[in-house]
């Protein structure tokens, strides 16, 4: 009985899991990048998150603002104190004690969104889940990731080019975002953006590097989050192995006196 139970149960997870990832398809399926910095070892490519910030700056900063990024940390990007001041200048912040605007300053952080109802990008990289399933076991988060940088690059590559106009609104059909139609209009479409460094600009680039930047701004220290969990493990590894040979040097003389 118990294991015609089990026997059921078990055929019926492998049908919905199954039935999760046949759901995807192509539409509404967000694939995974091998993103520099996944895995335990990961770290952040310099190179691509300067060429996110610029995507950033010269397309999305139109709406969307990064109010919980500090301005200063731009030199995590491999810029100079200089480059960060130069920067930050060009953004206006209005000062209460000046009462006046003023250029940002290191300091200060990012601007808010200028658009009303375009949310503030600095978390939206781990705000959003990519992969789900199958469910209950989070073994796709587990091997993946939660899947937010790449939840971002299938948003922005997945319009049809479709517009409905509702109540007074236009959305844009998009088969990643829930419900299918967004209020953001796509937002890349290749070739945006020139790069200095020569790097392609075609859409699936820019969304990755962009999505690569997001993802800095939401967990800058990552690399060191994972240094030191790795260190973490590593010495659990060796105080395991000490207390293993401890132990058994402990018990040695009793083990031995049976023997006798
Ligand atoms: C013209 C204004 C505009 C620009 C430019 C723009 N967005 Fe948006 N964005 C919006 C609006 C409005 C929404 C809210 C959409 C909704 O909720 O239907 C949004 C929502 C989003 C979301 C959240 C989707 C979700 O799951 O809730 C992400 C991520 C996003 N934008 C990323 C970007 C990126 C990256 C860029 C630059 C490449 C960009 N946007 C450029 C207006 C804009």
């Amino acid at each position: 009985m118990i294991r015609k139970l089990t026997l059921a149960a078990l055929s019926a997870l492998i049908i919905t899991t199954g039935g999760a990832f046949a759901s995807g398809g192509s539409d509404g399926h967000v694939e995974n990048i091998r993103f520099s910095f996944d895995g335990p070892f990961g770290a952040y490519d310099q190179n691509q998150l300067q060429r996110g910030l610029q995507i950033y700056t010269e397309v999305c900063s139109a709406c969307h603002g990064l109010k919980y990024v500090p301005l200063r940390t731009l030199s995590d990007l491999g810029y100079s104190d200089a480059q960060v001041r130069a920067y930050a200048a060009e953004l206006e912040i209005f000062d209460a004690e000046l009462d006046d605007f003023r250029p940002r300053l290191p300091t200060d952080h990012f601007p808010d969104s200028s658009l009303d109802n375009a949310p503030d990008l600095s978390l939206m990289a781990k705000a959003r889940a990519g992969f789900h399933g199958p469910y209950g076991l989070g073994l796709n988060q587990f091997f993946k990731g939660m899947g937010g940088p790449e939840y971002i690059v299938a948003l922005l590559t997945s319009y049809s080019g479709e517009e409905v106009e509702q109540a007074g609104s236009t959305f844009y059909e998009n088969s990643i975002f829930p419900g299918g139609q967004i209020a953001m209009s796509a937002p890349l479409v290749g070739e945006d953006v020139e790069f200095a460094d020569g790097h392609s600009n075609d859409l699936h680039h820019e969304a990755e590097d962009v999505a690569a930047f997001l993802m800095w701004a939401a967990e800058p220290k990552l690399s060191a989050r994972k240094h030191v969990g790795f260190m973490g493990v590593f010495f659990l590894s060796i105080l395991a192995v000490l207390l293993y040979l401890t132990n058994k040097r402990l018990w040695a003389p009793h083990k031995n006196r049976k023997e006798d």
